[in-house]
């Protein structure tokens, strides 16, 4: 798989996701398995590029390559112009965001909101691609509404603009998360252009990802929401894709690594009051992928509670690394059974030692 002269490791992507995948997350992903990552949609307003949240978002200091930055905007020039200042900054792709449903990002009919102003995607699309030399790749859905599905025919103007890759989540903009996601439009969408067509939306592990790879024809995979919590996932889809086998789910020691590692990247590249209180939601997502019964679930909610009061990355690191150290206990024959059986047994893994 490869996106203009890039070749990736393999077509199991990073999705996206604002306030989730900053640098630290991403380059989490890439290590624990993820073939691609675009960071969080970043504004293409000048007047925003010096603000905190903006600047993180458009740093990519010592990101595994390729460094692909989206964008998000209405306005063809200042989203020409955010392309170019970029790839200044070192930005080796372009993504163009025309999938965010938010109202925040609608009401200035940026994100998915284009995909109902045809002329003017197109416009955004050009005037981007013509901007830059770097591949510049979209993001969209199969259209406004349900009624209303014009990704086929967006698809076929952004290749003729120049588009290197498009990505489609398999809903409209009308039906935001809500339903199930739509695999037709996106095989519809492979169909019509030449350049890599990337599947998005509900894939949640190994089998979701080769049966969507299989009724799309996509050239790739993107996961967005299952990666919460769960970096590990592009591991496992990647070799599951490869080989057709499943691969055991990381063992508590990995786990405990994986989340001090996390954490220790997200103080250092959010600063410590900012990131104290977003690693309260990282760590829900890791407790809630962690545990499968009511029980436990109850159990974490408790340690949330206590967790979610604390102000300092060294109680943060220490309360996680002491809860996970109580209540994960590997056990090698539950790994085997767990590669042996997929993803059900998952819930196996982890034995916690103090529930009734
Ligand atoms: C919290 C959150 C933030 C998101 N932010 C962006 C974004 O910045 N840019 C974008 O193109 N899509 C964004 N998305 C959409 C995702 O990239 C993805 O298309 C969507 O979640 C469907 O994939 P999934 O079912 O694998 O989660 C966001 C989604 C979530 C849940």
């Amino acid at each position: 798989m490869r996106i203009g002269p890039f070749a990736l490791r393999n077509k199991v992507f990073v999705a996206p996701m604002a306030g989730v995948t900053d640098r630290p997350f991403r380059q989490l992903c890439k290590r624990l398995g993820a073939g691609y990552a675009v960071s969080e949609m970043a504004a293409s307003n000048p007047k925003l590029w010096a603000s905190v949240k903006t600047s993180r978002r458009i740093d990519h200091e010592g990101e595994m390559e390729p460094k692909a930055v989206q964008i998000a905007g209405a306005d063809p020039r200042m989203m020409a112009e955010a392309a170019r200042f970029n790839v200044d900054r070192g930005a080796q792709i372009i993504d163009i965001n025309m999938g965010c449903p938010a109202k925040k990002v609608c009401n200035a009919w940026s994100g998915s909101a284009l995909m109902g102003d045809e002329a003017l995607a197109l416009a955004i699309v050009d005037a981007v691609a013509s901007a830059v030399q770097v591949p510049v790749t979209v993001k969209m859905r199969t259209g406004p509404s349900p009624s209303r599905r014009n990704a086929v025919r967006l698809a076929r103007d952004f290749e003729r603009a120049g588009a290197a890759m498009i990505t489609v989540h398999g809903r409209t903009r009308a039906c935001a998360y809500g339903g199930q996601a739509e695999y037709g439009t996106i095989a519809d969408v492979k169909a019509a252009v030449s350049v890599p067509v990337v599947a998005n939306g509900d894939i949640d592990g190994p089998h979701k990802a080769l049966a969507v790879l299989r009724i799309t024809g996509a050239d790739a995979v993107m996961i967005g929401r299952a990666a919460q919590g769960r970096p590990w996932i592009f591991r496992e889809i990647a070799h599951f894709l490869e080989t057709g086998a499943l691969l055991a789910p990381p063992d508590a020691a990995e786990l405990r690594a994986v989340l001090s590692d996390h954490l220790l990247d997200h103080y250092a590249f959010n600063g410590e009051f900012t990131g104290v209180r977003t690693a309260r939601k990282h760590v829900g997502w890791y407790l809630r992928a962690m545990i499968g019964r009511q029980a436990d679930a109850g159990r974490a909610r408790a340690f949330l509670d206590r967790f979610n009061r604390l102000e300092c990355p060294e109680q943060q690191l220490d309360a996680v690394d002491r809860f996970l150290a109580e209540v994960l206990t590997p056990d090698r024959d539950d790994r085997a059974d767990a590669a042996s059986c997929g993803e059900a047994a998952n819930d196996k893994l982890f034995r916690w030692s103090h529930l009734a």
